[in-house]
């Protein structure tokens, strides 16, 4: 969390968002430092141009309509802000391959051309590297 800053947390309403924040989140929630959402992401009740940053991850392919998503996500964001999603493009095509997802939505350049479209520019993939996890992180700029 940045300081003085209210983080903002979005959760889909199939989830329980009780069960999965505790500890510190639910430390920074009685704070006032973060609040937690649970609406579906095209339906978010934040205003536009208020969010400075924005990461998700693990989320993009469960979205039925991803350019809905990419819209709602620049809707919040203030002009210049920063959306960062983080994937495992390894596991994610194990999935894929399984089946489970909903047409080719999976790709990560699908969910680009949509950034894309919604308003982002700068939109780039990069391969990254934690301790012994390699994992992808797709950047993108909102224009506003
Ligand atoms: C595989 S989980 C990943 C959760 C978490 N980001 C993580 O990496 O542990 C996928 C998440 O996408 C959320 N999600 C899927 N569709 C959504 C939608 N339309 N609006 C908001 N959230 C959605 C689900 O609620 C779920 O929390």
């Amino acid at each position: 969390m940045l300081p003085n800053k209210v983080g903002k947390q979005l959760g889909h309403p199939t989830y329980s968002l009780t069960e999965k924040f505790k500890g510190k989140k639910k430390e920074q929630i009685s704070r006032g430092k973060a609040v937690l959402y649970c609406s579906d992401l095209v339906a978010m009740p934040i205003e536009e141009n208020t969010v400075d940053k924005v990461f998700h991850c693990n989320c993009y392919y469960f979205w039925p309509d991803l350019k809905a998503g990419a819209r709602a996500i620049h809707r919040v964001m203030k002009p210049g802000g920063t959306m960062v999603t983080a994937l495992r493009l390894d596991s994610v095509k194990k999935v894929a391959s399984k089946n489970m997802f909903s047409g080719e939505s999976w790709r990560p350049e699908v969910y680009m051309e949509a950034l894309q479209s919604s308003g982002f520019t700068d939109v780039r993939m990069e391969n990254k590297r934690e301790k012994l996890i390699t994992f992808q992180a797709i950047f993108a700029t909102a224009v506003k």
